[in-house]
């Protein structure tokens, strides 16, 4: 089959940020290889790197490269058969619970000791007024740019993907032991790419910009 880009990426020819936003598309059919493991934990790195609000980093991940696990993924996720056809899956979600608990990790090393309680304590005290599902969908808005990272991550080193939200978030909750208060950016598979995928189409730069 042709590529959709104009030469043929390998895993280890690096995309430029341009390239790789062009290139991606969302892609439902995988070559049936299993995932390079140093590159999916380069990709989980760069994602790791996404910016978020006061450096809280509520994202986490769960990858998923076991047929059976995804085959019940797929049974959740409305059947959509690009769970089972990737080599991998990352489930992406924030956790805010999770960084309360332990906020003190998210402080950089180089504060003393006392620093670190005074950061930690205004960080806990700036959430304590909201609900947990209040923070949680804070905390979803910092996942969500992780989850644009990971997608222009793995396209920059080669591999394809698709953002996924159809899927019922309590099954997989279930399904993946994970606490009730989590909130889902998406899940992705992710792996080379066996389809083209369809040509962009969006809105013109002039329709959804104002200039002031
Ligand atoms: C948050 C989000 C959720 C999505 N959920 C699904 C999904 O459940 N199943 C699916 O096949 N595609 C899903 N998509 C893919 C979109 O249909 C796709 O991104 C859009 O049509 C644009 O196509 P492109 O990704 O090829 O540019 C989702 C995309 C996003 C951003």
């Amino acid at each position: 089959m042709t590529d959709v880009t104009s030469a043929h990426l390998t895993a280890d020819q690096l995309l430029s940020v341009k390239d790789a936003i062009e290139t991606r598309r969302s892609i439902r059919r995988f070559v049936q290889e299993p995932m390079n493991q140093d590159d999916l934990r380069e990709i989980l790195r760069l994602a790791s790197l996404a910016p978020t609000a006061n450096n809280v980093q509520p994202t986490r991940f769960v990858v998923i490269q076991n047929k059976e696990l995804q085959e019940k993924l797929q049974a959740v996720s409305y059947n959509q058969s690009q769970v089972t056809s990737a080599p991998a899956v990352i489930v992406v979600y924030a956790d805010m619970e999770d960084v309360l608990s332990n906020v003190e990790e998210t402080l950089p090393a180089s504060m003393d000791e006392e620093q670190i309680k005074m950061r930690a304590d205004r960080l806990r005290g700036q959430f304590q007024d909201q609900d947990v599902a209040q923070r949680g969908q804070w905390a979803l808005s910092q996942a969500n740019i992780a989850f644009g990272f990971l997608m222009l991550a793995a396209r920059g080193m080669g591999y394809d993907t698709v953002p996924m939200l159809g899927f019922d978030p309590s099954e997989v909750k279930k399904l993946l032991n994970l606490p009730d208060h989590v909130e889902f950016a998406g899940i992705l598979p992710i792996g080379k790419r066996d389809e083209e995928g369809f040509p962009h189409h969006r809105h013109s730069v002039d329709r959804i910009t104002a200039w002031k």
